[in-house]
């Protein structure tokens, strides 16, 4: 059994790859988190088992975000972090998740997320933060500058 993951493909072709793919991909990794959820993507991959790789799970660690009100609260509530609530959001939502983290601290948390677990409620207020605010803004030419010489490792 093998499994084939897709960057960064979000274009019309998606369908036409997925449809003639006869291993499915089984993950899409693109930019996802509360502020741009992705939702229309995943209806579009559900037909094929493909689930969201989230990039930039936690916004880059944008302060504006982690520190949203309503991940305040329900850390508070469940005696978490907010950046651990947001990463159980994704969880719940179907998301597979990398944060990346340079602090030994931090990446202890970020896998202390499975003893406790949001209500439909507490999801569906998280669900209101979607405002299609993205993080990462490369232009093309810094992302051909970045990625054209890359070649996979042998
Ligand atoms: N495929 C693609 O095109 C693509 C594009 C962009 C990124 N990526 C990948 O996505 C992954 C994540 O990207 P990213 O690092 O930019 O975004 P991210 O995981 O959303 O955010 C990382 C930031 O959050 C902070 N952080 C992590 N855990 C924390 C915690 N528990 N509490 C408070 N702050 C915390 C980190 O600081 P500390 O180090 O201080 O914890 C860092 O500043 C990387 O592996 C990256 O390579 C892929």
């Amino acid at each position: 059994m093998r499994s084939i993951g897709l960057s960064n493909f979000e274009s019309e072709r998606l369908e036409e790859v997925c449809e003639a793919a006869t291993i499915k991909p089984a993950a899409l990794q693109v930019e996802c988190h509360p502020y741009y959820q992705q939702n229309d993507l995943k209806k579009r991959l559900a037909p094929y088992g493909t689930v969201i790789e989230s990039w930039y799970p936690i916004g880059h660690g944008d302060a504006g975000l982690i520190n949203e009100p309503v991940f305040t609260e329900l850390a508070k509530k469940y005696g978490k972090t907010n950046v651990q609530v947001i990463l159980r959001w994704h969880i719940q939502a179907g998301n597979v998740i990398f944060p990346k983290s340079t602090d030994p601290q931090h990446i202890r948390e970020n896998f202390d997320i499975f003893d406790f677990a949001l209500t439909a409620e507490e999801m569906n207020e998280i669900a209101a933060l979607d405002c299609g605010k993205r993080f990462y803004h490369a232009t093309l030419e810094e992302q051909e500058r970045n990625f054209s010489g890359w070649a996979p490792a042998d």
